[in-house]
């Protein structure tokens, strides 16, 4: 299924971006949305809220401004091997500092896709016996689910594309994009090695995933 990016590219991004798939607006309207949602689950509790790293980092700042409890912030740190290796090869880079058992813990990741992730921290959360433990994720992407994981709060449900922008990156680049979007196939090309090299279309979202 070929996914129509209707709106304008800013100028300053259209050499490197294809389509902006969410705008700021939109981004910006849904963030406050999702965290009235958050709030009115989480209201009379002191929250901690555990963030991971790196792909949150423009989320999760606008989320929590939104965010009228009180609450505590911690990351973990979370990344696969370079370039050419499986998403799913998991390794911890930062552990939880913050002592989160009895408390309401808020999981915030940028995007929900495989789950390959999800499925190996929650558990290492839900192990530190929080009272209660949700997750919130700005992306879902449904279509390429191969572990059985669910997010509780879901800013926006996207078709089967690599987006980057607003926190995500394609090869640690693009996260401080304002909006979401798909980049030129041009610009895969040009970082990946030519054994991982993509033709086009739709087979282009795999070797990308693995240079997360
Ligand atoms: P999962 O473990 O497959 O669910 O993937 C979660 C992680 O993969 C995210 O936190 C991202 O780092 C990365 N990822 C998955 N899809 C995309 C994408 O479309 N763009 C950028 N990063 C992605
Ligand atoms: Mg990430």
């Amino acid at each position: 299924m070929k996914t129509k990016l209707k709106t304008k590219v800013p100028p300053r991004w259209r050499k490197e971006v294809e389509g902006v798939l969410i705008t700021e607006e939109q981004i910006a309207r849904r963030v406050k949305t999702l965290a009235r949602e958050v709030e009115r689950d989480f209201r009379g509790h002191e929250t901690v809220v555990i963030s991971l790293l790196n792909g949150t980092v423009l989320f999760l700042a606008d989320l929590i401004r939104h965010l009228n409890l009180p609450l505590r912030l911690d990351f973990i740190g979370v990344s696969s091997y370079g370039a050419g290796t499986e998403s799913g090869a998991l390794v911890f880079t930062k552990e939880l500092r913050l002592d989160v058992r009895g408390r309401d813990v808020l999981l915030v990741d940028d995007i929900l896709d495989t789950g390959k992730t999800l499925s190996r921290v929650l558990p290492k959360v839900r192990a530190l016996k929080p009272r209660r433990l949700k997750t919130c994720v700005l992306l879902d992407k449904p279509a390429r689910r191969v572990e059985k994981v669910s997010a509780d709060y879901v800013g926006f449900a996207i078709p089967d594309l690599f987006v980057v922008g607003y926190g995500l990156d394609f090869a640690e680049r693009y996260r401080h994009l304002p909006f979401v979007g798909v980049l030129h196939p041009h610009v895969y090309q040009e970082v990946l090695n030519p054994a991982d090299k993509i033709k086009s279309g739709n087979e282009r979202h795999q070797p990308i995933l693995r240079a997360r």
